[in-house]
């Protein structure tokens, strides 16, 4: 195989080479490096890929979702060789092709090399978030936690929920269309708690092989401040064990989340940064 970027879809003999690399730079550079968790159980992705000799050097993915964000590595042995700057070429290239000005590009804020690449290609820090895992040695004793009844949710929970979400800075057609979107899928489970029949407070539980992700949490304006959603969060967790990681993003402005995050036992495993880079005509 010659020298450059390819792309490709997720083969496996590719996948097995990007779960490598990946390994290995978490291994040297200390890093969670998300590359391969998509929250939605999605599989599916955009990959760059960056070849050397005929191995595998260096890779750029872009996750699905509604903004595109760009999450990469470079071996550690090959860096400061412009593989990085090649990759994001390629990126560019497939933002043009989607009509798209700008892309994020996601670095821990522990990664210096990361940050430097991001900030030396003119990226533009626009938000953090923390990635929180649950602390089973300092969480609440899930014993003594009150019992809730979460449900699975139904269409006929919609309307509520798009209530719940109401001030989640999007319009409220936007916002029926993703829980539509939500109530569909299989690739997680939505529960909610209800209240006098309606649902008033929700989650999104994806689960993997070794993860569980928390995410969409909402409880409605008029049930906040009462411990619903300590309450919530106890009982989703109460559900599972010590196998696999509890996690959740939030971002680290967010200060009542954060607050009920650390008072429910998530501890910040690590920052991300996401850096802004805008297309160049
Ligand atoms: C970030 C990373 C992908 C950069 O890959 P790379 O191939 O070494 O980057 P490049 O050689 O293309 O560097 C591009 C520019 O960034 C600068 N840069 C890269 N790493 C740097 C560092 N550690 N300190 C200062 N500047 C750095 C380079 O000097 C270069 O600028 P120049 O062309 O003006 O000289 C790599 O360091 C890495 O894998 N880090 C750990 C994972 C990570 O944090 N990923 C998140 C970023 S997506």
């Amino acid at each position: 195989m010659r020298n450059g970027v390819y792309t490709t879809a997720l083969a496996p003999g590719a996948r097995r080479a990007v779960d490598s690399l990946v390994e290995k730079c978490r291994a040297d550079d200390g890093l969670e490096m998300p590359i391969h968790r998509f929250p939605d159980g999605k599989q599916e992705t955009n990959q760059f890929l960056y070849f050397e000799a005929g191995e595998l050097v260096g890779v750029a993915t872009l996750p699905p979702g509604p903004e595109i964000e760009v999450l990469g590595v470079v071996r550690p042995d090959c860096r400061m060789r412009s593989i990085g700057r090649n990759l994001l070429v390629a990126v560019e290239a497939e933002c043009r092709s989607r009509n798209a000005d700008s892309y994020l590009l996601v670095c821990e804020a522990a990664s210096k090399s990361g940050c430097a690449f991001a900030e030396r290609l003119g990226g533009v820090c626009e938000f953090s978030e923390h990635l929180m895992e649950f602390d089973w040695d300092a969480g609440p004793k899930l014993s003594e936690v009150e019992v809730i009844e979460l449900h699975a949710a139904r269409s006929q929970d919609l309307e509520d929920l798009v209530h719940v979400r109401r001030d989640q800075n999007q319009n409220v057609d936007q916002s029926r269309r993703i829980i539509e979107q939500w109530l569909r899928s299989e690739a997680h489970e939505l529960l909610v708690v209800r209240r006098e029949n309606h649902a008033v407070g929700m989650i999104r539980v994806t689960r993997s092989k070794n993860e569980i992700w928390l995410n969409s949490f909402a409880i409605d304006g008029s049930y906040r401040g009462e411990g619903l959603g300590r309450l919530m969060l106890a009982n989703v967790v109460r559900d599972h064990d010590r196998s696999r990681r509890i996690l959740l993003e939030v971002e680290t402005d967010n200060e009542p989340a954060l607050g009920l995050y650390r008072s429910a036992g998530f501890r910040e495993s690590t920052t991300y940064r996401y850096y802004r880079h805008t297309l160049t005509s």
